[in-house]
């Protein structure tokens, strides 16, 4: 299956200038501990357990996670993907210390890049991708040709499938996905498990309240 770029479009849309300065405050803040019941500090651990010095962030939203975790040097070779500039925009800004390079790119499409990586962090991205789980799979695709032969990739995603979820969260789901702001109602945790298979292998992978969290490695 293969995606329109405004199919790619709007799951990057909504991210303007304003939204990205109530992001941190409503979904790392608010939403993650209330609504989704992953507060965002199970989800920084886990970025500090896995990022190197050489890195790419994927979908960087505000760049929260770069800014607060803990890189094993002081001088940390950092990328930036994202298809919406305003996203690239406020991460570089906030990150001005590491001065990070960027790509910009949807991660549906092929990565024009020669570089690699020991680490690759994709946090909250594949919720805003559309399509099925199975077809979402091309993003692991394309994200094992820019990680070295030992590194790992590691992310999470808002599921729905089995996963016990709050009124809230149910209402919210139904509003996000009518508005194309996640593509998430065909996300279950089989299908997710699936696809990290079909490409990677050391799998971990356990759900915290409506989100999956997970590492693999070439
Ligand atoms: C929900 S935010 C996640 C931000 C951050 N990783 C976090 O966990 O807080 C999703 C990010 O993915 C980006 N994005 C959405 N669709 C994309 C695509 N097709 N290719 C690359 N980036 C995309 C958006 O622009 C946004 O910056």
């Amino acid at each position: 299956m293969s995606f329109t770029t405004s199919d790619s479009y709007k799951g990057q849309a909504i991210y303007t200038k304003f939204i990205l300065t109530i992001y941190n405050l409503w979904v790392l803040g608010i939403s993650n501990s209330l609504i989704w019941k992953c507060p965002t500090k199970k989800l920084l651990e886990q970025y500090n357990k896995y990022v190197s010095d050489n890195h790419l962030d994927v979908g960087v939203g505000t760049g929260y996670y770069i800014n607060k975790c803990v890189f094993p040097s002081k001088d940390p070779n950092i990328t930036l993907m994202d298809l919406n500039s305003n996203s690239l925009d406020y991460s570089v800004k906030i990150n001005q210390r590491y001065q990070p390079k960027t790509i910009i790119a949807d991660i549906l499409k092929p990565i024009n890049s020669n570089s690699k990586y020991n680490s690759i962090s994709i946090n909250y991205l594949l919720h805003c991708l559309p399509g099925s789980m199975e077809a979402k799979g091309i993003v692991f695709y394309n994200l094992k040709k820019l990680l070295n032969k030992k590194g790992v990739i590691f992310g999470s995603t808002i599921l729905q499938g089995d996963i016990k979820q709050n009124m809230l969260a149910k209402r919210l789901l139904r509003i996000y996905n009518k508005k194309g702001i996640f593509s998430n109602n065909q996300d279950d945790l089989i299908s997710l498990k699936k696809q990290l298979e079909k490409y990677f292998s050391d799998i971990k992978l356990i759900v915290i309240g409506s989100v999956a969290v997970f590492s693999a490695r070439n």
